[in-house]
């Protein structure tokens, strides 16, 4: 269940069955290579030199590790691009990005699909059937690098393509459109642009059009990869490995190409990245906020269907974050066994050894590059102990399945896109909604599954929605059927797939579960807060704030200074027209689910989370503070009190699957 990303490539060829000894010996069984090799696969025009990779293959497979093959098309070689420039993306300012780092592929070019195609044959045709690959990982991390977007003559020809495809004529287009607002009207496809370089802001929809044609761009390119691989290497899975807070591809639909979800998990470079305030940065800064790794645990977990990995664990520093502190002790081990505990196969580590040379030289590895062992290579080899002791306890060879957790999230990449082209405020970033909403749930000690819109919602005591805002006809289906208590954010109905108001007003389908409409909207600039006070549920609105009017039995049970309803409630159904401040979103969820759908909640300690492996229980401590674990559970492994940056496990008496 542990792993490790390989980069034969990079080390001398008398290393490696050293290398992979010790990888065996540390409790690893999992290696993923060759994702970035193509420059040694292919060095020359159709010149190929298998000679390494099948040593390479060789030893791993001969020290008994299962092989995760990468495709390599996330680095074509520079003889490539300099025969087919056209493959080349083009940013939005209208420039060529080019040669010298990875991913300068645009996902429309004809060229790049068809060297893209016969590589991945080659490499199909070659180790399809090798004993040692159990899996394919297809690229590696689509758009990281802001590469979904492109703006070039092949990805605009294919933007047409697909808007002839979803209209049929450009009279439609133009109605759907709105394009009559300062006279945008087309005369046909051909005369259709990208949105960008425009003098001011380019219509709404162009713009969602534009996300939705290159997320199913990215789509398709992942699925003719793993039609090849499916073909020519029966038995195998097929994988990609996904990113963190990144959305600029629809997660669900490029999902369903693979059999398995991979994401990469570096959670102190996410803090870093994401916009967190400054006291949450400093604050948690050598640990990272206790619910980044797990939202995206949760995430991909449903995006794989049940299945997936950690494919790249942070194992120390890494290189390319606005700062870059090192782990405190512990937390390496703590990273690794929470992944396990949300489900996760398998925790692979990002990278065996520290190169010493290139872009990522400042990058930990699991050893240095003078091969001696990191801090991070103990605490892996220490998970490597503990799992394996903890398997022999329990007298089996895999954790048991997690099942369903009471408490769905439904996240969708089209609110996200909606509400970043259109914030109507500096601080509506809907994700971070989504994370808020998230870290409040775990607050309570209560487990999470994070769904698409549409998702059969049966068995979910609670349904959280914080911020959809087109529901479509199959995701009102879902809301309509479950007994779940439904509790809508902000915005949520807002808008039309066509990017409009719906003609009942915000919150459109949605009045026929909770009879409201939104009638005015405000965007709050930083320290403008307005109070919310109700019986079960109090705070402040902060950065968005809506005005409601409740018809028809839905009732207000929190209210704004000016008597306005701020949340209402219609039976099992809730809505909170506000960016909810710390205090009034940790209320309404208390009343949301413990209240209302009966959920039995914990009052958590900031650092401390807890989650559920089927009849096992994992406890994390991501702060400082020792916490007296309730009840003083046998622990199968950690301590009781559970200490600093320390994790523990234990057999929960009496628990069933939900
Ligand atoms: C990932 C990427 C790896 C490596 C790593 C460094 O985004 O997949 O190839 O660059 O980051 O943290």
């Amino acid at each position: 269940m542990l792993g490790v990303c390989y980069y034969p490539e990079h080390w001398p060829e008398a290393w490696w069955a050293e290398d992979a000894r010790a990888m065996r010996r540390m409790g690893i069984t999992h290696v993923r290579i060759g994702e970035f090799a193509w420059s040694r696969i292919e060095p020359e025009p159709d010149h190929l030199d298998w000679g390494w990779l099948d040593r390479a293959l060789d030893v791993l497979g001969h020290a008994g590790l299962r092989v995760v093959l990468g495709t390599p098309t996330a680095t074509p070689p520079r003889w490539l691009v300099l025969r087919h420039p056209g493959i080349l993306p083009v940013g939005a300012d209208g420039r060529v990005r080019g040669f010298g780092s990875r991913r300068h592929t645009s996902f429309s070019s004809p060229d790049w699909w068809r060297e893209s195609r016969r590589i991945v044959e080659t490499l199909a045709d070659r180790y399809g059937e090798h004993p040692a690959i159990v899996g394919w990982q297809v690229d590696n991390e689509f758009g990281c690098h802001d590469t979904v977007l492109s703006y070039g003559p092949h990805d605009v020809a294919a933007f047409r393509t697909w808007l002839r495809a979803r209209y049929g004529d450009v009279a439609t287009l133009n109605a759907r459109w709105g394009s009559v607002f300062w006279s945008m009207e087309a005369g046909s496809f051909d005369e259709i642009d990208a949105p960008v370089g425009a003098v001011t802001e380019t219509t709404p929809i162009a713009r969602l059009d534009y996300r939705r044609f290159s997320s199913d761009q990215v789509a398709a390119y992942g699925a003719m990869q793993a039609a090849i691989l499916r073909a020519r290497s029966p038995g195998r899975f097929v994988t990609h490995n996904f990113m963190g807070f990144f959305t600029e591809f629809d997660h669900w639909t490029v999902g369903r190409e693979y059999d398995v979800a991979s994401w990469d998990s570096y959670p102190l470079g996410f803090l870093e990245r994401f916009p967190f305030d400054e006291a949450e940065r400093a604050g948690w800064a050598e640990t990272s906020l206790p619910d980044i790794a797990s939202f995206h645990h949760d995430l991909y977990r449903g995006v794989g269907r049940g299945r997936w990995w950690v494919m790249e664990q942070q194992p120390g520093p890494v290189n390319w974050a606005r700062h870059n502190p090192v782990p405190k002790p512990g937390m390496v081990r703590l990273w690794s066994w929470e992944a396990l505990a949300h489900g996760a196969e398998v925790v692979s580590y990002f990278r065996w050894r520290q190169a010493p040379f290139a872009q990522e030289q400042m990058h930990a590895g699991l050893h240095r590059p003078d091969r001696s062992l990191s801090a991070g290579g103990q605490e892996a080899g220490i998970v490597g102990r503990e799992l394996h002791d903890l398997l022999m306890s329990l007298g089996t060879e895999a954790l048991p399945d997690g099942g369903r957790s009471p408490v769905a999230l439904v996240l969708d990449y089209e609110s996200l896109w909606m509400a970043d082209i259109q914030p109507q405020g500096a601080g509506f970033d809907a994700l971070l909604l989504h994370y808020r909403w998230y870290e409040a749930v775990r607050r309570l000690g209560l487990d999470v599954d994070i769904l698409p819109p549409g998702a059969p919602l049966d068995g979910y005591a609670a349904v959280l929605v914080p911020s959809l805002m087109a529901i479509a006809p199959d995701a009102m289906r879902a809301f309509a059927d479950t007994k779940a208590v439904l509790l809508f954010g902000p915005r949520s109905g807002s808008k039309t797939g066509d990017f409009a108001i719906p003609g009942t007003l915000p919150p459109g389908p949605l009045q026929s579960l909770l009879p409201f409409r939104v009638t005015q909207v405000a965007s709050l600039r930083d320290g403008l807060r307005h109070q919310v006070v109700g019986e079960a549920v109090q705070g402040q609105a902060e950065r968005w704030r809506e005005w409601l009017e409740p018809r028809d039995g839905a009732a207000s049970i929190a209210r704004h200074a000016d008597g306005s309803p701020a949340v209402i409630r219609h039976g099992r159904v809730l809505y909170c027209g506000a960016w909810a401040d710390g205090p009034l979103l940790s209320s309404l969820m208390r009343h949301a689910l413990h209240d209302l759908a009966g959920l039995p909640v914990a009052a958590l300690p900031p650092g401390i989370r807890l989650r559920r492996r089927g009849s096992l229980c994992f406890a994390f401590n991501y702060g400082d503070q020792p916490w007296s674990i309730p009840g003083s559970p046998t622990l199968l492994f950690g301590n009781d009190p559970l200490g600093a940056q320390d994790a523990a496990c234990w057999q929960e008496a009496g628990w069933r699957p939900s």
